[in-house]
């Protein structure tokens, strides 16, 4: 009886440490899978998981645990258990971040190279002519392209029968007389002085388009910045001092201007400014044409009546106002021969700039 009872414990011990040693193997074995594919996985999950694997089995062995051991063998067999399902888990999931395909990377293999873009050269000029007028204290206005005729022509004193207005420069939006694409961005100064009252101090950079036959020296659209200052006291000695300052930001401290008499509807006195030549400095060269100048905007004191069809009272306030070209003043910093180069962005072309981005 006694040495029966003895030989029971015995192999109640041994099947115990034979238990335990099995699920430490097998830990070990689920610790270290590997797979390469979905079936590999699946392989797996049979091989320790499904009804007919050894963890499977394990757990039926398990039954046969006396009592006393039944806690510790039980924690154990469930933590491979779970420890089997994290892996296989973990696999699968790795499995799909790579798509599913064999990858082979070489870490240490050098990037392919970035293709950064660069700023357009009329958006770099653009800008910089705002800067400069932002530095003064001007500040941003904008409006649409797309605008009716009282922004563009008739509140700026253009007469019912101005040449400007006809088929020929500007275009019609079909079947709306007055909805035209605005041919200067005078439109937004209306835009802004009939919302607005004194003092205004604003540029404002844009697309216009006129109607014209494209070429080397033309094109039916282009970018112009105009400004406009009203305010008490206004002269046209400070519309001088202003773009004076203006040109030897844009174009070096040596520059010089001068005035030309020119006609504009919407300011009374206008003039046309040139610069001293960027390139001879003055001496006369085959850009300036001989001359030491080149024109690079028009200006001049707004016309009262203008100040009156937008709501602000010509006895109380005057105002200046000037425009120039984006294109014009681009040419000039890098000589473009050609106009169409800014629209066709020939990467060729745009890449030329990215030095000045
Ligand atoms: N609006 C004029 C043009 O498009 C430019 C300009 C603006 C001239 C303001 C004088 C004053 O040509």
């Amino acid at each position: 009886m006694f040495c029966a009872s003895k030989k029971n414990l015995y192999l109640r011990r041994k099947f115990e440490i034979m238990m335990l040693e099995k699920i430490q193997n097998l830990l070990a074995e689920v610790e270290q899978l590997k797979a390469k594919n979905a079936e590999d996985i699946e392989a797996l999950r049979i091989k320790y998981l499904s009804k007919k694997g050894e963890i499977t089995a394990l757990m039926n062995d398990f039954r046969s645990v006396p009592a006393e051991q039944k806690k510790e063998i039980g924690i154990k067999i469930n933590e491979l258990k779970n420890k089997a399902q994290e892996v296989i888990n973990g696999l699968r999931q790795t499995l799909q971040q790579s798509d599913g395909e064999e990858t082979n990377i070489d870490i240490t293999r050098t990037a392919y190279p970035v293709e950064l873009g660069t700023r357009h050269p009329l958006t770099i000029v653009k800008n910089e002519i705002v800067d400069i007028f932002s530095r003064l204290g001007f500040s941003l206005a904008e409006g649409p392209e797309v605008e009716d005729d009282w922004h563009v022509f008739s509140s700026m004193n253009f007469a019912e029968d101005h040449p400007a207005r006809d088929m020929q420069d500007t275009f019609f939006v079909e079947a709306h007389p007055d909805i035209i694409l605005r041919t200067h961005t005078s439109s937004v100064q209306s835009r802004v002085m009939e919302r607005t009252q004194p003092p205004i101090r604003i540029v404002c950079p844009g697309r216009v388009y006129r109607n014209e036959a494209i070429s080397a020296r033309a094109h039916c659209f282009f970018h112009q910045v105009e400004g406009l200052y009203v305010d008490t006291d206004v002269s046209f000695t400070d519309l001088m001092q202003v773009l004076l300052l203006f040109s030897r930001e844009m174009f070096g401290e040596d520059t010089q201007i001068r005035m030309r008499p020119s006609y504009f509807p919407f300011t009374e006195p206008s003039a046309e400014m040139d610069v001293s030549c960027t390139l001879c400095k003055g001496k006369g060269c085959s850009m300036c044409k001989g001359s030491g100048w080149l024109e690079i905007l028009g200006c001049g004191m707004v016309h009262p009546r203008v100040l009156e069809l937008n709501g602000i009272d010509s006895t109380k306030y005057k105002g200046y106002a000037f425009g120039m070209g984006v294109e014009r003043i681009a040419n000039l910093k890098y000589q473009v021969k050609d106009l169409r180069l800014f629209s066709e962005n020939d990467v060729r072309f745009l890449k030329e700039f990215e030095a000045a981005n």
